[in-house]
């Protein structure tokens, strides 16, 4: 384990705060805005880190959140405040991603996390013990695990909650003293935790998942919502997928491959067209399959691409690199789905000029 900003040789996937460390660190010199109580940097510098920007020195700082910059002031804000942040929307719109700038800029540290799923425990989100030690010695302070809210809450940091709705109903209510009282009582040691000050919870909920675990009134009123939206039009989604696709070629060591631009677009092209059931220039109805078509999933189609490509292929991104991907990414249901694609591959895709290629591609994997 390592809390340290530079990652061991060879990690996969370092933590925001450890891959931006050079940012964040040049963000906080240069930042002379007041700082909420254990911020390590102001709303305003919490926003650049988000959106991008230029520092006083001419040091760019890169976008990570591409939308409309408001979104980020209301949610950075309401982190300054004694409200949660839940960060909603539908599969692929950066939640995830949002939630762990938003805690390494604001806290330093991204790591303090819980995963909601079904099988969520209360002792996740409170504490649980080491039962070795438990048996051997009674509770104790060293038997007690504490939660990464529990450590969030003494350390006076940002905790995430991934998928808030997927917990049960009970685990989730244990949330509610958390937030209000700020406040987590271990009556096994006759103590508490009392938050520190910069304590907060970022929790993430799928559009999708409604329905699911309704979040109780109670615990509803504990956080400020914030809606990520699709990306409004197809040059930003564009521009999305180009950003992501070239950091994490670049974080993959993927040879160098051109992201063809060209390619990018007609996969945002397809995916936007299918998901709104309807082509670009309003004509043609569309049955929409039910994948979620996200930018995430463009992100993946364009960057396997670029793997064929760069190894199979001769290394630029070329139609029957991407095809399969859209393929599997569009047909999840194998009976209407495929029904949707090949209406939508022969009366769009096939009348489509300069789409050739990628009709002949998508018929040799359909
Ligand atoms: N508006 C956006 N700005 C920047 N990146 C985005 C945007 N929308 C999607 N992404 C990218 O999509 C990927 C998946 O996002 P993720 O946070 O896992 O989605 P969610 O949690 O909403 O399902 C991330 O790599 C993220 O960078
Ligand atoms: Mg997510």
């Amino acid at each position: 384990m390592t809390t340290d900003s530079t990652p061991p040789a060879g990690v996969l996937r370092p933590h925001a705060e450890q891959q931006y460390a050079d940012e964040l660190a040049r963000l906080a010199e240069h930042d002379d805005r007041p700082r909420p109580p254990g911020w390590r940097l102001s709303p305003w510098a919490v926003t650049t880190y988000l959106m991008g920007g230029e520092l006083p020195d001419g040091s760019r700082i890169s976008p990570k959140y591409i939308g409309p910059r408001r979104l980020m002031e209301v949610a950075v804000a309401t982190l300054a405040t004694d409200r949660a942040l839940l960060l909603l929307g539908v599969p692929g719109t950066a939640k995830t991603w949002v939630s762990e700038h938003l805690a390494a800029a604001v806290s330093g540290d991204s790591t303090l996390l819980v995963q909601g799923t079904a099988g969520t425990t209360e002792e996740a989100v409170r504490y649980g013990w080491n039962y070795a030690r438990l048996l051997a010695e009674g509770p104790s302070e060293k038997a007690l695990v504490e939660s990464p809210l529990m450590k969030a809450m003494r350390t006076g940091a940002v905790a995430r909650i991934e998928e808030l709705t997927r917990m049960p109903g009970d685990v989730q209510d244990t949330l509610i003293t958390i937030l209000s009282e700020k406040t987590l009582p271990v009556p096994e040691l006759g103590v508490e935790v009392q938050a520190r000050k910069g304590f907060t919870v970022i929790a993430t909920a799928n559009d999708r998942d409604r329905g699911v675990n309704e979040l109780s009134s109670a615990l509803r009123r504990r956080f400020n919502t914030v809606v990520l939206p699709l990306p409004a039009t197809a040059e930003e989604e564009v521009d999305i997928v180009a950003r992501r696709v070239e950091q994490i070629g670049r974080a993959l060591e993927l040879p160098d491959a051109p992201a063809g631009l060209d390619e990018i677009r007609r996969v945002v092209t397809v995916f936007r067209e299918l998901r709104a059931g309807l082509t670009d220039d309003g004509r043609t109805k569309l049955k929409s399959p039910s994948g979620t078509l996200s930018t995430a999933e463009a992100i993946s189609v364009i960057t396997n691409g670029l793997a064929l490509a760069a190894h199979f292929g001769d290394g630029v991104l070329r139609a029957a690199d991407v095809a399969g991907g859209i393929v599997g990414a569009v047909v999840q249901d194998p009976v209407s789905d495929r029904v949707a694609w090949q209406e939508y591959l022969e009366t769009v895709v096939r009348e489509r000029p300069g789409w050739q290629d990628f009709y002949r591609a998508c018929r040799e994997v359909s």
